[in-house]
């Protein structure tokens, strides 16, 4: 069971109203009893309660002697006597540790003026709540967070959903918390009798029931949290009907798919104004939701992936609203965007994948973060951009159709950390302003039309990861500036037409480099034996140059390629040739390891050493003047899934051991001078495309035509149908890696500066908010989305 996942943290606090406070403090006053001890009945409450938990630490140890009272985390009325506290939780306010576990007794119901109730941070080992505890009338506080209750009980399942209906009994309650847990099923329509209940918090469980109509009677109801909850059924108004005092509601969810449904009458008028409106992946469209008319308070709008289709209407763009977030992102938005919107310091703007036309907006410099990648903006960037939105930290202009020239108001941007405007139609020179820009961190400006040489104040980048400027029309040589940019992860400066050599302080200087691909330029000259010290790189693309002498004999030192990635990490996305095509990889980037050197003027042999990289997923050293044998311990490359040696001068056998690579799934080893008979078994049967061999005069036996010296039967050509078969299912394997890593990945994008910083999806809000509080530059970046990545994965080559 997933329970340890899902059940960290349980969080229930219920705070009824200060009426009932009150009325305890008359109620133990009635009693008359003056600074009394400690009441009979209680007491054995008390020890049976205590003799249900396990109390390993001896907490408990001094719930001996009579008064009861004085025992530890007991407090009772000082003038009646009764219990009215316990406070248990595990770090406990005198700093007293240990965790308590077992179950609780419902001897505890004996405690009649019991009013707060703090369990938390304990370990109860997944045993459910004890439906009991509704039943703890007098109760305003109750902590449960962190306890390890679990919920997922059918013994729990009380008439409808597994929130217990006696829920409702809790009729003072106030502040319902309960985030985080498994519950399932539907929220119970009881709730409607929570008459004080003003703040509803039930995110991140797998709710995947219906929202009762009760709901909308709870006039008290300020906030409504249901994020992340794969909640079904549709919302009406009714489910709104007497929120009078609805300020927040938010039902945020990371996935693109879609399950709950708002049908709402574009004529409805709601009875309350809010401040904060934050839904994702709910069904909301086809029209701009026409109730907003009168949400004149809003400073938090998000409506994304909610199959909007529509332009967003004029009355909308006049509410004048104050805006600290607007995400309408990944709906069918088309338009033009005024400039007229108001944002608040520190503001998110987030329009990606839309149909958005014309010009870029300029708002305001409060805004941020702003990501409008993925729509139709046109003509040039305004080139007093970086002055107007001069507190932008992270800007994402991909995949638009701007034109004209990089302004140089971009070096303003001071406090920029991410700058994304790949996938345009940009052209011109790179200026020099990136002195200007100390914090960058990542830097995506691939497929354009950039022309010139790379500046040299890109040196003063110290703490860029990612350097992505590939498919432009770049040239002349590598600055040696770039030295500085000790902090890469990614160097990308593929399909361009830099020159020169290969500078060896690569190996020195970036000592962090995950990722070097500089395939499709000029550079010539040798590989230099520096970047075998890499010790972290696991891509490594040279192919396409015109590079010359021996493949360095200390390749086997990269032991990056030899070791297990840390899947968590994330290294930005990547053209990576492998299994015969170019493809866009992303989140499985850490699953390739790659070595391509093909398309240059190598010569010499094939390391030995090149078989030490024994997570190598890929070895292209095809197009060049190799020489010798095939490393006989190519069997060690286990991992390996394409091995292309073709069109060098290899001869000598094909190693038996080739037989042994039972990921292999595209090889071609066509073009050489190998002789003798082809190694059969394992994986070897399948690839049995003769194309595979072809032109290697001295080669025989199956699957070419060739009879090997001493073979009678004429070889019959195998089945052509299997390599197909098991390159889809290599694909089919590598997708579900894909999808099982994006969650970690992608619903944050880039991450942090410190490390490696991961977000969990459910935090992300959370740590952007921290991150306007934090003054560090700590990196954020444009949430990229499963759809987005979907639709570039298919991309395929660009
Ligand atoms: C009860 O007594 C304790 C100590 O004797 C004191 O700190 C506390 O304020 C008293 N509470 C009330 C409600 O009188
Ligand atoms: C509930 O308990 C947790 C853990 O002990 C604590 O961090 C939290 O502040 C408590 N909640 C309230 C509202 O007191
Ligand atoms: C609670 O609500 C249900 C219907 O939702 C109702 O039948 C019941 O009488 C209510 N109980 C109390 C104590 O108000
Ligand atoms: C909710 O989930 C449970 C258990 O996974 C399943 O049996 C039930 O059919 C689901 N209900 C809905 C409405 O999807
Ligand atoms: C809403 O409030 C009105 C007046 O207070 C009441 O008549 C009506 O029944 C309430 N509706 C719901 C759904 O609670
Ligand atoms: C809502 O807006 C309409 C017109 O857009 C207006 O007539 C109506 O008075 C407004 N209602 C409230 C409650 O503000
Ligand atoms: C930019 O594109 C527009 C059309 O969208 C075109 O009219 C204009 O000439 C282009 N400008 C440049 C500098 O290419
Ligand atoms: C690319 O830029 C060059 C000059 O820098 C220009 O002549 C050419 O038209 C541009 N190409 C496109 C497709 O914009
Ligand atoms: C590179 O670093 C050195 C030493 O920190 C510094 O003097 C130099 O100006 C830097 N170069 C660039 C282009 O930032
Ligand atoms: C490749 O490099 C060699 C020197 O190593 C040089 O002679 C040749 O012209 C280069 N070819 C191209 C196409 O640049
Ligand atoms: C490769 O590794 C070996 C052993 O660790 C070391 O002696 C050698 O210097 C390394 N070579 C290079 C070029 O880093
Ligand atoms: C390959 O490299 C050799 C020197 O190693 C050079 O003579 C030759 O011109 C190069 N070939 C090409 C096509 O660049």
């Amino acid at each position: 069971m997933a329970n340890n996942v899902f059940i960290r943290l349980l969080f229930l606090i219920i705070t009824s109203s200060g009426f009932l406070f009150h009325e305890i403090i008359k109620l133990g006053s009635c009693q008359g009893d003056h600074q009394r001890g400690c009441i009979d009945t209680e007491k054995v409450a008390l020890l049976k309660f205590k003799q249900g938990v396990t109390d390993p630490s001896g907490r408990l140890s001094s719930w001996v002697g009579d008064n009861c009272c004085k025992w530890r985390g007991v407090v009772c009325n000082n003038r009646s006597g009764h219990v009215i506290k316990l406070k248990l939780r595990y770090l406990d306010g005198d700093g007293t540790e240990g965790e308590l576990g077992g179950k609780i007794s419902p001897a505890l119901l004996d405690l009649k003026y019991l009013n707060y109730l703090d369990l938390s941070m304990n370990n109860f080992g997944g045993i459910p709540i004890p439906e009991f505890i509704g039943s703890l009338e007098k109760l305003r506080y109750l902590n449960l967070s962190g306890a390890s209750f679990e919920t997922l009980d059918l013994g729990f399942n009380d008439l409808g959903g597994f929130l217990p209906n006696s829920l409702g009994k809790l009729s003072n309650v106030k502040s319902l918390w309960l985030w985080d847990n498994s519950f399932v099923g539907s929220i119970p329509s009881t709730i409607g009798n929570l008459s004080y209940l003003e703040e509803l918090y039930l995110s991140d469980n797998p709710m995947n029931g219906t929202i009762p109509e009760t709901l909308g009677g709870l006039s008290k109801l300020v906030a409504i949290e249901l994020s992340e909850n794969p909640l079904t059924g549709v919302v009406t108004e009714a489910h709104f009907s007497n929120l009078t005092s609805l300020k927040e509601f938010s039902n945020y969810r990371v996935t693109p798919r879609v399950s709950l449904v708002f049908n709402i009458s574009p004529e409805w008028i709601p009875p309350f104004k809010l401040s904060l409106l934050r839904i994702r992946s709910c069904q909301m469209g086809p029209k701009f939701p026409a109730w907003l008319r009168n949400q004149t308070e809003l400073t938090s709008v998000v409506l994304s992936n909610a199959g909007i289709s529509d332009t967003i209407p004029e009355w909308f763009w006049r509410l004048d609203l104050h805006l600290n977030e607007l995400d309408i992102g990944s709906n069918n938005l088309g338009g033009r965007v005024p400039n007229s919107m108001k944002f608040l310091p520190g503001a998110t703007v987030d329009l990606e994948e839309n149909n958005f036309q014309g010009p870029l907006p300029l708002w305001s410099s409060n805004v941020m973060r702003l990501n409008l990648y993925d729509n139709f903006f046109s003509g040039p960037i305004p080139q007093e951009f970086g002055e107007r939105m001069s507190m932008l930290t992270d800007l994402d202009l991909s995949w638009n159709a701007l034109n004209g020239t990089i302004p140089l108001s971009f070096g303003k941007l001071t406090n920029l950390l991410t700058l994304v405007i790949s996938n345009n139609h940009l052209s011109g020179g790179i200026p020099e302003f990136w002195n200007g820009l100390p914090y960058l961190y990542v830097l995506d400006m691939n497929n354009n039309n950039l022309s010139g040489e790379l500046p040299s104040s890109m040196g003063s980048l110290r703490f860029v990861r990612f350097l992505m400027i590939s498919n432009n029309h770049l040239s002349g040589e590598i600055p040696s500036a770039l030295q500085n940019c000790t902090a890469i992860h990614t160097l990308d400066l593929g399909g361009n037409r830099f020159s020169g050599n290969v500078p060896a302080w690569i190996g020195e200087r970036m000592p962090n480099l995950l990722i070097l691909r500089l395939r499709s330029n000029l550079f010539h000259g040798s590989i230099p034996s520096q970047l075998c010290t890499l010790s972290s790189l696991h891509i490594m693309d040279l192919g396409e140059n015109n590079l010359s002498g021996f493949i360095p004999s200390c390749v086997g030192n990269l032991s990056g390629m030899a070791s297990e990635i840390d899947s968590q990490r994330y290294e930005g996305e990547l053209m990576v040739w492998r299994k015969g095509r170019e493809d866009l990889y992303k989140s499985i980037l850490y699953l390739v390891n790659s070595v391509d050197l093909s398309n240059n003027n190598l010569s010499g042999e094939v390391p030995e050493g090149v078989t030490n990289l024994s997570r190598l997923g890929t070895l292209n050293l095809s197009i060049n003047h190799l020489i010798g044998k095939i490393p006989d311990k190519i069997g060690s490359l286990q991992g390996l899934e394409t091995l292309d040696l073709s069109r060098n001068q290899l001869s000598g056998v094909i190693p038996p051991g080739m037989a042994s690579l039972t990921s292999l799934n595209h090889l071609n080893l066509s073009y050489n001078n190998l002789s003798g008979r082809i190694p059969t078994g394992n994986q070897l049967q399948t690839l049995d495309d003769p194309s595979i061999y072809e032109n290697n005069p001295a080669l025989c036996g199956p699957p070419t035509t060739a009879k090997c010296p001493g073979d009678d039967e004429p070889p019959k050509p195998r089945s052509g149908d299997s390599e197909e078969d098991e390159n889809e299912n290599g694909d089919g394997f590598e997708m579900t890696w894909f999808y099982v890593s994006m969650g970690p990945g992608f619903a944050v994008g880039f991450w942090g500066v410190c490390g490696t910083l991961i977000v969990k999806n459910s935090w992300r809000h959370a740590y952007f908010r921290l991150v306007y509080d934090v003054k560090e530059w700590l990196l954020m970046v444009i949430s990229l989305n499963v759809a987005r990545l979907r639709r570039k994965l298919n991309l395929g080559s660009i």
